[in-house]
Parts: C-alpha cells; sequence; structure tokens
C-alpha cells in the first residue's frame, strides 16, 4: 500500500511512522509513506496555503489550489471520478464520518493507494471535498489544532491490518471491535505480583473454559464502557 499524506506541517511525520508493526511493514514493503508540504504547491509568493474566510467569520480557511495541484501532482487528476481503482482521498476532519475498525478493515483489504489530507485552521474549502475527497473521517467528537494526529490514527490501524503486517493473523483478530465488543483483559507472569492474583481459569490450561472466561469478561467491559456497541447505536452489532 501507499500512503501519501499532504499538510503543512511536513515535521509533524518525521519519527511517528519508525516504530513497532509500521516501521517493520516500512521496512517489508508492505506499506510506502511519503510526506508533502501543502506549502510547496502554492502558486503566490509568499506561498500561501490559507486565506479569510468568504462571509466573514474567525479563522482562516486552507485554499482549495494548492491542495488541487498536489493532488494531481500525486493521481494525475484533480476528479474522483477518474482515480485509480483502490485509490482514497481522506480528508481528515472533525466534520467526518467517526473512524471505526470496520472502516479500517475495509480500507487495508480494498485500497491500495491512500492520500491523506490534513485540514487545519477553521477548515478546508468546501470544494476540496466535493471534488477531490472520496471519503472525510473523525477520530472523535473532540477538536484537535489539525488533521495531523489523525491521520497518524487512521494510518496505524489501517497498516497493522495489512496481510503480514502483525505477527501473527490472529492477533488482528482478536482485537477490540473486531467482533463488536471491546478486548478482554491480559495477564503475564509472575502469576501473583504485589499480592493480586492472576484468575484461576488463565492458569488451569482448560482452552473451552478459558475462552468462556475471556468472552464473559470482554462482553463485562463492554457492558460498562461502551453499551452503545452492544445496542447497536453505533452500527456494530445488531
Ligand atoms: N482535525 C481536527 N479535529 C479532528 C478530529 N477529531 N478528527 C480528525 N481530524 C481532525
Amino acid at each position: 500500500m501507499k500512503i501519501d499524506v499532504l499538510t503543512i506541517f511536513p515535521e509533524f511525520f518525521e519519527q511517528v511512522f519508525d516504530f513497532g508493526i509500521i516501521r517493520r511493514a516500512k521496512l517489508a514493503g508492505i506499506v510506502d509513506i511519503n510526506v508533502h508540504d501543502i506549502r510547496e504547491f502554492a502558486t503566490d509568493k509568499h506561498q500561501m496555503t490559507d486565506d479569510r474566510p468568504f462571509g466573514g467569520g474567525d479563522g482562516m480557511v486552507m485554499k482549495a489550489e494548492p491542495i488541487f495541484l498536489a493532488i494531481e501532482h500525486l493521481l494525475g487528476t484533480s476528479n474522483r471520478e477518474e482515480y485509480a481503482a483502490g485509490t482514497k482521498v481522506i480528508l481528515l476532519s472533525p466534520q467526518g464520518r467517526p473512524l471505526k475498525q470496520a472502516f479500517a478493515k475495509e480500507i487495508a483489504e480494498c485500497a491500495n493507494h491512500l492520500v491523506l489530507i490534513c485540514g487545519r485552521y477553521e477548515g478546508v474549502d468546501e470544494r476540496v471535498n466535493e471534488t477531490l475527497v472520496t471519503d472525510e473521517i473523525s477520530i472523535g467528537d473532540y477538536v484537535l489544532s489539525g488533521g495531523e494526529p489523525a491521520a497518524i490514527v487512521l494510518s496505524d490501524a489501517i497498516i497493522r491490518l495489512l496481510p503480514e503486517a502483525l505477527g501473527s493473523e490472529t492477533s488482528a483478530e482478536n482485537d477490540s471491535f473486531s467482533n463488536g465488543l471491546l478486548d478482554c483483559p491480559h495477564y503475564t507472569r509472575p502469576a501473583e505480583f504485589r499480592g493480586m492474583k492472576v484468575p484461576e481459569v488463565l492458569l488451569n490450561g482448560n482452552h473451552a473454559e478459558i475462552e468462556k472466561w475471556r468472552h464473559e469478561k470482554a462482553l463485562e467491559k463492554t457492558r460498562k464502557f461502551r453499551p452503545d456497541l452492544l445496542t447497536g447505536e453505533n452500527g456494530e452489532c445488531e
């Protein structure tokens, strides 16, 4: 998979992709990540990437032209109808569809080229959305100062699901959300730490009992912290 990130702060990404699973995936050629400075596509002498909003109001809006030029440079067109199959242009913004594990999975399985646009300021000229963007994604109901952390979150969630990126296939299958529930608790050695004991059932080697316990605990956690996942309010499991 190829990932191109468009940002006005390319330095933000200098090291984040150089650890753990993402680093391994890069070294193995599973993913190729390139970060581009939107400013380099600005045409005026001050290389402005933002301007005042029409209609007045606070803050600045990211200009359409540098983003259009960047997309044309990367994809050869600024018409989303003409993108190659498997190409997604994703705008990270608090107005987007909430990021879900199912979306990360779908992208990992079906896409081969992502362009992530990191919005800043009060927003991005809507013509970017109307013409270039295939998906607008939010990573939660809070406002960040820019889409950069969101682009990192989305990339991580997708890359770890790419075939062969995780050490073992089953580790992704057992993730929180992949079965509509939060993950169950985990323990490792020692069996007793400062008087706190690992639940007996995990030590007895009875796999059927262990699976039952894990499912019950996953349900318990989900009921406590994310009851919406059980009622289907969020569309995960009806
Ligand atoms: N940019 C600012 N806030 C954001 C959010 N919650 N998700 C994605 N991008 C953002």
